[in-house]
């Protein structure tokens, strides 16, 4: 066997922008067994050194060096940009100070890629400026839509792709924690594995303890494009249990997609055991623990792949931005009394 030695394949320095829950102190909650912050999956990552992090908050400095005691912290952010130039930089803030990281970033500095979490900006009047600021610039805006980064999630596309159980008729979401915020996931998986959603119609709002940060719930009906696939997407209230699911029924089987992701199962058809002359939903394979491999990891992996020229970017500034544009029409429907309202996409010009 071929052995590489990964570090004569040189290193990519990085930083960090945020150093809350996905920037560092998700890696402190004990029911997390794989690096589940950008901390971690950049610290332990044998092609990057993580040189510099900034939180406004000091008390961060003390949690980030326990994790990576060589990590320069700063509180301003200008000043880390200004003193390191980083081929990546993380952008790990709330969604409504994403915009003025970029602009920071490309001001003061000039990584190769900017790694942003999702939603890439709050709302969608933010993005015609998100656009100007990224367009025709040289550098690879890369948003964090981690089910992408799955690869159970990848496998489950792969079956999509190749008509395995026939044509994606159906699909039945359940979720909770609103519209910006899990809906940056559920949407983009939707659009992943189905094209993109171009129709909605609320059913209801559901109280979800995201309407604290201002962001609704809402269970929904849609249609993808070309009216190729059905849907149906059900919030939940998170007070009572945390949901993320979807099942998906195809021409001859189906899949269900339970725990966030963390396991997938997957039927055939059969005769029905019951009654002539149908058939029945068989199980084929159940496949658990599909999180135990960290999303995060897989993304840094990706980020170097694409860095060393080897792989095209998985996500694009154009994917960051459409959950919102799905949010938006969701809102319009909601205050038009459940409308049926077109998704539509935004004049970048
Ligand atoms: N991809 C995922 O699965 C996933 C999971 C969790 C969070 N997120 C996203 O990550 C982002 C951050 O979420 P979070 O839960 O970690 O939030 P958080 O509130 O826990 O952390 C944000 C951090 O940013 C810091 N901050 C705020 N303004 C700053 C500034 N101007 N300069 C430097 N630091 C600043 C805050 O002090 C805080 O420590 C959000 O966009 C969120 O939606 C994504």
């Amino acid at each position: 066997m071929v052995k590489i030695d990964l570090f004569k394949m040189g290193q990519y320095k990085s930083a960090i922008i945020g150093l809350g829950q996905v920037g560092l102190m998700y890696d402190f909650d004990l029911k997390r067994k794989t690096p589940s912050s950008h901390t971690l999956a950049y610290q332990i990552h044998p092609r990057i050194e993580l040189v510099a992090a900034t939180d406004n908050r000091i008390e961060q400095v003390k949690y980030l060096q326990q994790i990576a005691p060589r990590v320069e912290f700063y509180q301003n952010i200008y000043d880390m940009l200004k003193q390191h130039h980083v081929d990546i930089v993380s952008i790990c803030t709330p969604p409504n100070h994403h915009l003025a990281a970029i602009e920071a970033i490309l001001r003061f500095s000039s990584p190769r890629l900017i790694f942003c979490e999702k939603p890439v900006v709050s709302h969608l009047d933010e993005v015609p400026q998100l656009y100007s600021l990224i367009k025709n610039k040289p550098i690879i805006f890369l948003p964090n839509l981690s089910r992408r980064w799955s690869t159970g999630m990848r496998r489950v596309r792969e079956c999509i792709m190749q008509d395995t159980y026939g044509a994606l008729q159906k699909i039945h979401a359940r979720y909770t924690r609103g519209i910006f915020n899990t809906g940056s996931h559920l949407f983009d998986i939707i659009r992943w594995f189905a094209g993109s959603i171009e129709q909605v119609q609320v059913v209801e709002k559901v109280p979800t303890s995201s309407d604290q940060e201002g962001e609704p719930s809402y269970t929904f009906v849609f249609t993808t494009e070309h009216k190729k696939v059905s849907g149906f997407a059900e919030a939940f209230k998170d007070e009572q249990y945390y949901l993320f699911e979807l099942d998906l029924y195809f021409e001859r089987g189906k899949i269900d997609i339970r725990l966030s992701g963390d396991s997938v199962i997957y039927y055939g058809i059969d005769e029905h055991p019951l009654f002539s002359g149908f058939n029945n939903l068989k199980l084929q394979k159940n496949e658990t623990g599909l999180l135990a491999e960290s999303t995060l990891q897989q993304a840094v992996d990706h980020i170097i792949r694409v860095l060393d020229g080897i792989e095209q970017p998985a996500c694009t500034l154009e994917d960051g931005i459409y959950p919102l544009l799905v949010a938006n029409a969701l809102v319009c429907s909601y205050q038009n009394n459940g409308s049926k309202e077109k998704v539509e996409g935004i004049n970048n010009e």
